[in-house]
């Protein structure tokens, strides 16, 4: 099974990619809704909760990790990789590697949470591989509160985007990478915002390519993995509105099982 976890239910976004890409596989989700957010929390308590939420995934048998949330990825893939000895698999590469392969990627820009933002991964990756891109990242707080509300199209939310992109705008980015897996279902608005000339890139979607070619390219494990198309969704709180809420991302609707820390 392929084990995915995030904060919240932010990582559903990853879920859905993944079912797009890989539908034959099984897939088990753990959102650690007791704790959300992550974005806001010191490295040290992001990399404690992501040990414990792949624990949660691994015990419950997931064999290849996807960590779908950027916030935990930012900090936590090195030690979750030195830890187990499943492949883990982190938002941020892909969606690099797919940002710097645009025909147009002389000024990129990034969102995300202001833990993302802080540890400065996604500019470091791109220096990388492009060092004379220029990079520009915002931290949009108010984001994923408003995505957990479900205000995905309300007119408060048009504004804080427009507010939040404004800077970005004003450099003229050629490329915008959604940097945190709740921002996907906010995707219609922050096109229209960014202008029509920007790439968006929505870092589920780049992730769930990346673990689509490694399976092709490591038939053991993809053999190894259950595929009968089954999800679980396991959560650390449970509430009606997520309940709701999950099943709207998914559009299907779907059961969470509450899961004791
Ligand atoms: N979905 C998480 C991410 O991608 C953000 C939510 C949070 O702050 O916990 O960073």
């Amino acid at each position: 099974m392929i084990g995915v976890f995030d904060s919240g239910i932010g990582g559903l976004t990853v879920v859905r990619a993944l079912k797009e890409h890989l539908a034959e596989y099984d897939i088990l989700y753990f959102g650690d809704t007791a704790r959300t957010p992550y974005g806001t929390k010191s490295p040290e308590t992001v990399i404690q909760y992501a040990i414990e939420d792949a624990e949660i995934l691994l015990d419950r048998g997931a064999r290849l990790l996807v960590v779908g949330c950027n916030t935990a990825s930012s900090v936590a893939t090195e030690v979750l990789r030195r830890r187990f000895d499943e492949p883990v698999f982190e938002v941020i590469s892909p969606a690099v590697r797919m940002a710097v392969s645009q025909p147009r990627h002389k000024r990129v820009g990034i969102i995300g949470t202001r833990a993302t933002v802080g540890s400065k991964v996604y500019e470091n990756k791109i220096k990388a591989l492009c060092p004379e891109t220029e990079v520009y990242a915002a931290a949009c707080p108010l984001l994923v509160p408003l995505v957990e509300e479900g205000w995905l199209k309300r007119p408060e939310t048009r504004r804080i985007v427009k507010k939040y992109l404004h800077p970005l705008k004003l450099k003229q980015i050629d490329v915008l990478i959604l940097g945190c897996t709740h921002y996907p279902l906010l995707k219609g608005i922050i096109q229209e915002k960014i202008g029509k000339r920007v790439k968006v890139i929505d870092s589920s979607e780049a992730l769930a390519c990346s673990v689509k070619e490694f399976l092709h390219d490591n038939p053991d494990i993809a053999t190894s993995l259950k595929k009968e198309s089954r999800c679980r969704f396991f959560v650390s709180d449970v509430t009606p509105h997520l309940q709701k809420l999950a099943s709207s991302i998914l559009k299907s609707t779907i059961r969470l099982e509450y899961v004791r820390l």
